[in-house]
Parts: structure tokens; C-alpha cells; sequence
């Protein structure tokens, strides 16, 4: 469910911010800072991927049994409900964060993410969400194919052995040892080639190597480009 646009005449005029890059560069964490640096919402494209996979999943376990149209009408359970902060993805009504991320979904998404019509239909729906709100949108595709004509756009790299460190940090909240950077990074490449083809960065996006950076100078720097950008005619920031 969007929320409907109550003065038509806002459509197209808020500000997007699209940040893109392969898995673990970052992306959803940084757009949700930014989002909240710029009082804006983030919306997480992959998470609807990762929703229409839940779902599918729910219905039937076997994922090579899954055509395009049993995975569209499994998605069709999955609604993007715009929080103070951030749009959430939900299933049959119901947050499940947990089961999104966990690793049955994980391993299944990209099939998910490959069927074009699976594709058009998470494109839309973050598309209606940005003709009610601001927002900084983050995915694969975000500045190339679902906000093309978006005002902001973000690449952001990382080396996949630095990638793959930040990944289990997060997940063990410990140091990882060598081995299991190096099977974390072993796994991270063989994502990245899976999600290759809907990677793609913008010929006019800004690309940020995160390999030696702090979050938080990420972060400082998309939101400097970002004001500059929201301070130009015709953006409605807020
Ligand atoms: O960013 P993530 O790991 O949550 O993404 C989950 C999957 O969805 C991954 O296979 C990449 C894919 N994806 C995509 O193809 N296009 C997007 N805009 C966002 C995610």
C-alpha cells in the first residue's frame, strides 16, 4: 500500500536520490543514513525482491519450480508502507525483517530478481513511492532504469575482500578470522556475478570507492552532493 498523493500536481517534483552498487557495498545502510541526514525516507528496493521471494517461498519451497507468474502472484501479497524513516516491505500485512534476510531468501533471490516482469512490478511500486515523498532510493538498477531522470545518483564500490569483512562484522559483531573473510569473499563474487547484468552504474552517476572510507564520509558526501542538488529549481526536498 503507497499512501495516495493528495495534490497531483507534487507527482515527479520530490527529490530522489538513487545509490547503487553490488551486494555488501553498503547501499542500504548508508541511503538510510543519508535519508535521515536529509530528513527524507529510504526506500530498499532489494528488500521488495527479497519479499516477493519470502512469499514465493511460503507457498512453495522448491524454487525450481517457480515461474515468473507463480512469483508475481506470490509478490502480490507484498506491500511497501511508508514508516517515519523508511518504506517497509511487508508480507500479508506483516514485517518480516528477519525472514528477509535470512539465508533461504538469500540464496534464492537472484532468481527472483531476474524475471523482467518481477522487475517492472518492484520499479513501480518504488516509483509510486517517490511521487508522495522525498527519498533516496537504493538497488542495482536505481539510477539507470527505475529513476533515470533522478537528480542525485550514487555508485558505490568496495573492494569484495573489504565488503566481505564489513558483511561479517556486522552479521558475527566480532573480527572475522582469515578463513572466514576469505570463504565470505569467495561468496560475495560469485553474488556480484549472479546480480551482474541488473548492475549497472549511470553514465552520470558519481562513483564513490568505499574501500578506505568511514561510513560516515560516505555518508557526508552524498549528503553535500545531495544539498547541492536540493537546492537547485523545481527539487522539492522535502
Ligand atoms: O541488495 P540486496 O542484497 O538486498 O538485493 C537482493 C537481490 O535483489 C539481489 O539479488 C540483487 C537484486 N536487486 C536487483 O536486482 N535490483 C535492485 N534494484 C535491487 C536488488
Amino acid at each position: 500500500m503507497i499512501s495516495p498523493v493528495s495534490d497531483a500536481a507534487e507527482r515527479g517534483r520530490h527529490l530522489v536520490v538513487a545509490i547503487d552498487g553490488p551486494a555488501a557495498s553498503g547501499k542500504s545502510s548508508t541511503a538510510q543514513w543519508v535519508a535521515s541526514e536529509l530528513g527524507v525516507r529510504h526506500v530498499d528496493s532489494g528488500a521488495l525482491y527479497r519479499a516477493a521471494t519470502a512469499s514465493a517461498l511460503r507457498r512453495e519451497s522448491e524454487s525450481a519450480l517457480w515461474t515468473e507468474d507463480f512469483v508475481l502472484s506470490a509478490a502480490a501479497d507484498v506491500t511497501l508502507v511508508p514508516g517515519d524513516t523508511t518504506f517497509h516491505a511487508r508480507l500479508a500485512g506483516a514485517s518480516i525483517e528477519a525472514e528477509l534476510r535470512g539465508s533461504d531468501v538469500t540464496s534464492r533471490v537472484f532468481l527472483v530478481a531476474k524475471m523482467p516482469r518481477v522487475r517492472a512490478w518492484v520499479s513501480a511500486l518504488v516509483q509510486q513511492a517517490a511521487e508522495g515523498y522525498a527519498v533516496v532510493v537504493d538497488g542495482r538498477d536505481i539510477g539507470t532504469v527505475v529513476f533515470p531522470q533522478a537528480r542525485l545518483k550514487i555508485f558505490l564500490v568496495a573492494d569484495a575482500r573489504e565488503r566481505a569483512k564489513r558483511r561479517l562484522i556486522q552479521r558475527l559483531e566480532r573480527q572475522p578470522s582469515e578463513t572466514e573473510v576469505a570463504a565470505e569473499t569467495t561468496a560475495l563474487v560469485h553474488r556480484d556475478a549472479k546480480d551482474e547484468s541488473q548492475t549497472q552504474q549511470a553514465v552520470d552517476a558519481v562513483l564513490i570507492d568505499t574501500t578506505y572510507l568511514t561510513q560516515e564520509e560516505q555518508v557526508q558526501r552524498i549528503v553535500a552532493l545531495a544539498r547541492q542538488v536540493g537546492r537547485s529549481p523545481g527539487v522539492d526536498a522535502g
